[in-house]
């Protein structure tokens, strides 16, 4: 990664030799950066899954007046959402506030959200000829969440990383074919198994957007793309391999050639880690199930990982909630490239002063696990 690339955060890529130079005035956004590419740096950089949701009161009162898709397709809206999360919270990273059912639209699938129910397609994807008519030349319709990452990247200059996103072929296909959440996916894995050539077709089709929408929002200034597998756990490690790991390598591989680290995030991966590792994501996501060390164990310690407090500790008293932080940030060890973040994203209902008690922590007790890693009296695995 890196050689030759123009990276906007010029500044995380100082030169590792001079380890004094780490410790000592590195920006939020440096930090982040630097941390996917797996370079040492001063204090874990801290973000979070669903930073800027309804647990927040001030997306709440915003919410009152605009529905979720109208916050997404105003990037002023979008970007103050954004931006007052990540300043409320003193986080290293900004993720945009968009939604991964975005690309469903142009694609040509409408889809609202049910309140409590959550996503709802209103024609899913159950035959050949409806993949067949599926769009792929209308990305340009969603420029609007690129348009809101030129405001947060002009608001934040390198003090946080910026955090562009899409969903993953898997989790998107899912969403299109079962029409919502699902609980068992019979008809994302009937398709897979019994209609390979529809199943290839509708994931090409959305290689296709995502790879469009990604490069609207690394040209826009996003420092870093992850891409959301949330429900890829519901795999066996065999139907991953056959049937998704290669159309997520190439789109992981295509965003990386657009010159910025991928973060390749899904829950209930426990087994299915090695395998994802091999995808070549800069840094993989990890759920709470796994304590983080056995998790970047099973994938040999390569590459950086993210994670991973289970998010139901944010409703725990602080003195069980500082322990888990201490216990996850012991388990990173200051190895090199791990981005402290929840296993999942918080939910509605979290106390916000515990998640700005979270960051407090990483602040505090970080640099002590950082330390001797520049010191060099951590071994890197
Ligand atoms: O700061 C942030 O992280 C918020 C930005 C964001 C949203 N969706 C806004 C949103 C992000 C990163 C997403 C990604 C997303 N959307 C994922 C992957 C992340 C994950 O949790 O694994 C998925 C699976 C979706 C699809 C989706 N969007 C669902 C299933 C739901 C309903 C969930 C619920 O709790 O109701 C949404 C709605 C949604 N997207 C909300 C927000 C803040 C909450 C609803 C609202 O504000 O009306």
């Amino acid at each position: 990664m890196g050689d030759g690339l123009e990276f906007r955060l010029m500044s995380a890529l100082i030169d590792d030799s001079d380890l004094s130079a780490v410790p000592f005035g590195m920006t939020g956004g440096a930090r982040f950066l630097r941390a996917c590419l797996k370079k040492p740096v001063d204090r874990p950089p801290v973000w979070f899954l669903r930073q800027a949701g309804r647990y927040m009161a001030e997306y709440r009162e915003v919410r009152k007046h605009h529905t979720l898709v109208e916050i997404c397709k105003r990037p002023d809206i979008a970007a103050e959402v954004t931006i007052t999360a990540a300043e409320k919270l003193g986080v290293d990273a900004a993720i945009i506030f968009a939604d991964l059912l975005l690309p469903l639209e142009p694609m040509g699938l409408d889809f609202e959200f049910v309140a409590g129910e959550g996503p709802h397609v209103h024609h899913p994807l159950r035959t050949v000829e409806s993949i067949d008519k599926l769009r792929t030349d209308r990305a340009g319709e969603l420029e609007y969440v690129a348009a809101a990452i030129a405001k947060v990247v002009s608001h934040f200059g390198d003090s946080k990383g910026i955090i562009g996103f899409c969903g993953a072929p898997f989790t998107l296909a899912s969403y299109m074919i079962e029409g919502g959440s699902s609980r068992n996916y019979i008809f994302t894995k009937q398709m897979m198994y019994a209609e390979p050539y529809a199943w290839q077709k509708l994931l090409e089709k959305v290689f296709t957007m995502q790879v469009a929408f990604c490069k609207q929002q690394v040209d826009a200034g996003a420092d870093v793309i992850q891409i959301f597998d949330s429900w890829v756990g519901s795999l066996s490690v065999e139907d991953y391999r056959d049937y998704v790991l290669p159309v997520t390598t190439r789109l992981i591989r295509a965003v990386q050639a657009m010159g910025v680290p991928v973060i390749y995030f899904g829950v209930d991966t426990a087994s299915l880690l090695p395998a994802m590792r091999e995808t070549g994501a800069d840094v993989i996501g990890l759920d709470w199930r796994t304590p983080l060390d056995e998790g970047w164990r099973s994938m040999g310690y390569a590459g950086a990982v993210q994670g991973n407090l289970d998010p139901i500790t944010l409703f725990a008293p602080e003195p069980i909630l500082e322990t888990r932080v201490k216990q996850v940030l012991a388990q990173a060890a200051g190895r090199a490239g791990h981005i402290f973040n929840l296993g999942h994203g918080i939910v509605p209902g979290t106390p916000v002063e515990n998640v700005q008690a979270v960051v407090r922590m990483v602040k505090e007790h970080g640099p002590k696990y950082a330390l001797p890693t520049v010191k060099g009296e951590v071994k890197h695995g």
